[in-house]
């Protein structure tokens, strides 16, 4: 029996992973949930999984919470350590991180120094603090698998290859939802608009990622720091069906894919029964019904968020971390009304340039650059009024 915890279980990822874990019969159980504010779901997923122990970050009321559970022995947890502690717990086998933003670091480096499986979802933390993330994997016995599509994709095609023989990775954008906009149209998009993604169900965050083509971006830094590629070799290629998920090319000229309706049940469930392969057939991706798959190259310019993601890969030294810390206060304020479309990548424009390296990126230095560039960013809007 595969115990695992899964931290941000109310999100989009977290909501597939209960799905995936529930199909996937008695072999795999749930010890501990962890979210933040959605009491409700927390409340129905505890009584249906049975955790022995949940998170409900800095909630007011935890016995209003007790008194909803069915079992009266589930401990209840309100501080946001106790998300690392439940990760890193004795009877632990899989971590699946599927919190959003920066506040996942700690849980990804504690569970793998403590030898855990990490399925990582969480992305920000490996773009945040990659050779910290590395580190832990190289000095321990914890294992990484990634669950974003593209890094599962690449996982899979490397699968019986050697590293050396990769030429580059390509990775899939679908280019969100606005692909073919005219330039001279973004400065009216909305966050309406751009929570609208064409082919993903996902939480707020990455799905504005997604639309500011930011999230490839990351996905770029995270591929580096996975798969220990120099920048170059990481390419990304437009696809708008989202049919093909990542593709490798080899020195020799072939190149692998790994394909399939988007659905992330696929790469989570890889994630979590890796390196097996278990049946999943509620998920059929008929060839014949996919009437054609495109490719095309993406657009620098109309997305700037590429080439910010590109540019703090190869000066290092702390520069993913700002950029990372400086686009989740520009997502929270796109759609909190306070920023544009347009002034995301100018707002971490700016908190690069603003920022000098020094000092050591131990994860005190990280965790310093990540504090310091949020606070930068937010005295900056206060001279950003949308217009
Ligand atoms: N969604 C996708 O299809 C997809 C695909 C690839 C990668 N990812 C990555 O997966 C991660 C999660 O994405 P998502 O779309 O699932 O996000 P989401 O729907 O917004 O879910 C985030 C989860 O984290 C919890 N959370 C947020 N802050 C927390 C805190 N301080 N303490 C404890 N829990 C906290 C939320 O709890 P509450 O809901 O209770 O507030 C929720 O359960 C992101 O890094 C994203 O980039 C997502």
């Amino acid at each position: 029996v595969k115990n695992i915890v899964v931290l941000g279980s109310t999100g989009s990822i977290g909501r597939n992973t209960l799905d995936v874990i529930e199909r996937l019969g008695e072999d795999y159980n749930v010890v501990a949930l962890a979210a933040k504010t959605n009491i409700d779901l927390l409340v129905e997923q505890t009584n249906k999984f049975r955790p022995s122990r949940i998170v409900l970050v800095n909630a007011a009321h935890p016995e209003a919470l007790r008194n909803r559970l069915n079992d009266s022995t589930v401990e209840i947890f309100t501080d946001e350590n106790a998300l690392v502690s439940l990760a890193c717990g004795e009877d632990v086998d899989l971590v699946v991180n599927a919190l959003v933003g920066a506040i996942g670091l700690r849980s990804t480096l504690e569970a793998l120094a403590a030898g855990k499986v990490v399925a990582v979802a969480n992305k920000e933390s490996i773009v945040m603090a990659g050779n910290l993330v590395m580190e832990a994997v190289a000095n321990s016995d914890g294992l990484l698998i990634p669950i974003d599509s593209e890094h599962s994709a690449v996982l899979q095609c490397l699968r019986g290859e050697s590293p050396h023989e990769v030429k580059h990775l390509i990775l899939t954008a679908s280019g969100g939802p606005f692909l073919k906009r005219p330039a001279d149209e973004f400065s009216t998009i909305t966050a309406k608009e751009a929570l609208l993604h064409p082919n993903w169900q996902m939480g707020p965050k990455i799905t504005i990622d997604s639309a500011t083509l930011m999230n490839k971006g990351l996905e770029v830094i995270e591929a580096h720091y996975l798969f220990n590629l120099e920048p170059e070799k990481i390419k990304i290629v437009i696809h708008p069906q989202s049919v093909v998920h990542s593709f490798v090319e080899f020195v020799d000229g072939s190149i692998k894919a790994q394909l399939s309706l988007p659905d992330m049940r696929i790469p989570i469930q890889y994630a979590i029964t890796y390196p097996d392969r278990l049946p999943a057939d509620y998920i059929l991706t008929d060839l014949n019904r996919i009437a054609s798959l495109t490719f095309e190259p993406p657009d620098f310019n109309r997305f700037p968020c590429l080439g910010l993601a590109y540019d703090a890969l190869s000066r290092g030294e702390g520069y993913p971390t700002v950029l990372n810390a400086a686009n989740e206060i520009a997502v929270e304020a796109f759609l909190n009304g306070t920023l544009s479309f347009l002034q995301i990548p100018e707002l971490i424009t700016v908190s690069m340039n603003e920022y000098h390296p020094s000092g050591r990126l131990d994860l005190k230095g990280i965790l310093e650059i990540d504090e310091k560039t949020r606070i930068w960013c937010r005295n900056q809007l206060k001279g950003y009024p949308r217009e």
